[in-house]
């Protein structure tokens, strides 16, 4: 089990990894630890960076001149030598493997050092929270601090870390955005803490309806239509995920769901199910009924089982097919569930599914893209205004996409 944590300075990502790694009794690693006690070995003793950094020893890190912020500065420049990552690199991999996994946190272990991780978060805040919290925690250790320096250093670094060449600090593109600029540690616990503990559960095997209607589905798309599909690098392979889809054709569960890289369930209106034979048949194809109205949670349920057994559900934000060319309000359905189950949404944008017959034809190209994982809101039982604004948060991604899908058609 990996957990890769990322993130700028001052996010809180350090405290959060230590306490996952608590929960899980797994080992800790701050790799930043590691960049400083370079900076500081090849200052102390004037070997190269390079070399520091091929003969670490963990003794090394224990060093309590490493947390200081002159440490954090020196280690931000020795981060950037490609030599020192390479040999650091190494350092990492083996501590994770000479356990059975591990929490890690830095800047680039989702994205470089271990790019399969089980669980991936990054964790932000905007400068002003974290130039505050450093403060705080300066003020709390009795040293005199100045709010306006911190938030100097921290933009500082900000910008060394993600300008430079090699490994900057960015976010994988299947990293669960975790902004905790108004999330308490604790809160963030609960959140990610639930990830994991959903991401290392076995995964199933899905049925053979389910493996056989799938791959029929990509057979077709890939011989009979003009079909693309971007962005599946952004979609968490482990743990509990809800797509968001715009919906514009009967396809497009289908379409979308078999193209996605774990197996889907998919919500739909109970009235499908109305039909005996229709209804077994999109049944055993892992369609679960929504009943939509007043008692929206017991609608709700079986979306929540898969989710709470941490399963993958695709569902259709707009709540009905939208064959206008507008995408419609979004119900706030998507919130709801996202919230009660604390599971992060991907959002995901179809175009000219609606045109099957001309794509067949090569007149029309189908397009799929998938944007990257978004937190659920913050409370379990939101207001219903926050449950609409984060409904139409997840619209926005969804119309943002579709324009870039539109303006490639017209080029
Ligand atoms: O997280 P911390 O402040 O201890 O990190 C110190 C510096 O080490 C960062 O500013 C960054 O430049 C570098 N670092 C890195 N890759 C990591 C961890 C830290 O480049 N995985």
């Amino acid at each position: 089990m990996i957990i890769a944590i990322d993130g700028p300075a001052a996010s809180g990502k350090g405290t959060l990894a230590q306490r996952l790694a608590d929960h899980f009794k797994l080992p800790h690693l701050d790799t930043g630890l590691l960049y400083r006690a370079v900076g500081w070995l090849a200052g102390q003793t004037g070997q190269t960076p390079a070399a520091a950094a091929a003969y670490l020893d963990a003794a090394d890190l224990d060093n309590p001149a490493l947390r200081t912020d002159e440490a954090g500065q020196a280690a931000s420049k020795v981060a950037a030598i490609p030599e020192v990552r390479v040999n650091l690199l190494k350092f990492q991999r083996e501590f994770a493997h000479q356990a059975s996994g591990a929490v890690l946190d830095g800047r680039d272990i989702g994205t470089v050092v271990f790019p399969d991780a089980d669980l991936k978060i990054y964790v932000t805040a905007t400068p002003e929270a974290r130039a505050e919290r450093r403060f705080l925690e300066l003020q709390g250790k009795g040293e005199t601090a100045d709010r306006v320096a911190i938030l100097g250093q921290i933009r500082e670094r900000d910008r060394r870390d993600t300008e430079r060449a090699t490994s900057p600090l960015t976010r994988a593109p299947d990293a669960i955005l975790l902004d905790t600029t108004e999330l308490g540690l604790e809160e963030q616990v609960v959140l990610a803490s639930r990830w994991a503990a959903l991401a290392m559960k076995p995964v199933r095997r899905p049925t053979l309806i389910y493996s056989f209607g799938s791959g029929f589905t990509r057979f077709f798309a890939r011989w009979f239509l003009d079909f693309t599909i971007q962005g599946l690098d952004r979609v968490p392979r482990k743990g509990p995920l809800i797509v968001a889809c715009n919906h514009i054709s009967f396809w497009d569960p289908p379409l979308v769901g078999a193209h996605l890289p774990r197996e889907m369930h998919f919500v739909a209106k109970a009235e499908l199910f109305h039909n005996p034979l229709f209804g077994a048949l999109i049944r055993s194809y892992n369609s679960i009924p929504i009943q939509r109205g007043a008692k929206s949670r017991s609608g709700l349920r079986g979306a929540e089982e898969v989710l709470t057994a941490g399963g993958a559900v695709l569902i259709f934000p707009e709540g009905t097919r939208n064959k206008s060319g507008e995408l419609l309000q979004p119900r706030g359905g998507v919130g709801r569930l996202a919230a009660l189950t604390k599971t992060p949404v991907v959002p995901a944008c179809i175009t000219g599914s609606d045109q099957i017959r001309r794509s067949m034809r090569r007149q029309v190209r189908i397009r799929v893209s998938f944007g990257s994982p978004v937190m659920p809101p913050r409370s379990e039982n939101p207001e219903r205004d926050e449950v609409r604004a984060f409904a139409r948060m997840i619209m926005d991604r969804i119309r943002a996409m579709r324009e870039e899908q539109e303006a490639k058609t017209w080029k």
